[in-house]
């Protein structure tokens, strides 16, 4: 009798290890665990044996028992993680899916990299800014339409909390920290409550920049530009200063670089003016130095805000600024 079920566990070991599939898994829990399960059937032996092997009989069965349930269980799961699946060995492996650096993010650095060689550091400030860092130290007069909701969005009109409209709060920011020289580049998001069309969407990139030091000049201004579009985009490229009005700096520009699209000769996309407007920029208002302690008969400075989105238009190309973020995987594998 022992041996029968010394045989019958071999036996059970053995079929249910070798099982490959849950479909066979389940044919031998019938055949061995349920009801008229074969070892359930052995258990009948007890009644006939000898009282001298009853105790040991007992023993074995259960030990049969217990581990045809426990392999039963253990196979299950390992079949069922594999999913019943068989694996192909002479499969070709699959490629890794390798994700990809967003255009903004490349012009982003490149324009460190280009703008770190001429001596400029990164600087960065809070994208929820208070009024004082967006207007009232930028020379913003109280009147000005930037500060109305219909233009701006604000976390709380009570305590003048707003999302920065424009990087130029760094300006402040970096300034306020000590005395000159500064030479800064920085780059982050703004946002501005407004309709979004080809050219313009509610929340964009800018890079901030600015040299402070004695003897700068808007000739300098011009070179630093000149030079870091000429490095992004070639050494034929043309730019364009157009005189402008921004209360943080005097006397102020904008900065246009021949439209990708006509290559200057005139079409929808650059209101058929031929170039497209990159930023503003000029020479650093005395009275925004004055307020941040900076002597502006000793010092003077420049700075500019690029928008990165049309720089990285007119870098690739793209027709349409809704498109850098619209993450359509058609769109973006492209780079
Ligand atoms: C400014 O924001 C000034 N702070 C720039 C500046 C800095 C002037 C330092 C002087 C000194 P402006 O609003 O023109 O200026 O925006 C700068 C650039 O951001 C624009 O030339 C454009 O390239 C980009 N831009 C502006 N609005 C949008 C928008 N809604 N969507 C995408 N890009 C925009």
């Amino acid at each position: 009798m022992l041996e029968k079920v010394e045989k019958m566990y071999e036996e059970v070991v053995k079929s249910l290890k070798n099982s490959m599939s849950l479909d066979n898994l389940e044919e031998l829990r019938v055949k061995y665990l349920s009801r008229k399960g074969e070892i359930l059937q052995l258990f009948s032996l007890m009644k006939e044996a000898d009282v001298s092997i009853k105790k040991e009989l007992g023993q074995k069965l259960n030990e049969l028992k217990d581990t045809a349930f426990n392999l039963l269980n253990e196979r299950k799961e390992e079949l069922s993680l594999s999913n019943e699946k068989t694996i192909d060995l002479t499969l070709p492996a699959r490629k890794p899916v390798a994700g990809k650096v967003h255009p903004i993010q490349r012009v982003l650095e490149d324009l460190k990299v280009i703008f770190g060689k001429m001596g400029f550091t990164i600087a960065s400030g809070p994208e929820i800014e208070t009024e004082y860092y967006i207007f009232d130290a930028l020379n913003m007069p109280e009147w000005h339409p930037a500060r109305k909701v219909t233009d701006s969005i604000y976390v709380s009109t009570k305590d003048q909390i707003l999302l920065r409209t424009e990087t130029s709060s760094v300006q402040v920011r970096t300034m306020e920290k000590g005395q000159p020289p500064f030479r800064i580049v920085a780059p982050g998001r703004v946002y501005r409550n407004e309709k979004e069309n080809a050219t313009h969407t509610a929340m964009f990139t800018q890079c901030e920049g600015l040299y402070v030091d004695k003897n700068v000049s808007f000739n300098d201004l011009k070179g630093t530009l000149l030079e870091f579009f000429r490095a992004l985009y070639g050494e034929n490229t043309h730019v364009r200063f157009r005189p402008h009005f921004f209360p943080f700096t005097e006397p102020s520009a904008e900065v246009d670089v021949t439209c990708f699209k006509c290559g200057g000769k005139g079409c929808s996309l650059c209101k058929h003016s031929g170039w497209i407007e990159l930023g503003g920029c000029g020479m650093v208002n005395p009275k925004v130095l004055e307020g941040v302690g900076i002597d502006s008969e000793v010092y003077t400075g420049f700075a500019f805000g690029l928008g990165i989105e049309r720089v990285t238009m007119l870098r690739y190309g793209i027709s349409d600024i809704r498109d850098l973020y619209e993450n359509d995987l058609r769109f973006l594998e492209q780079f």
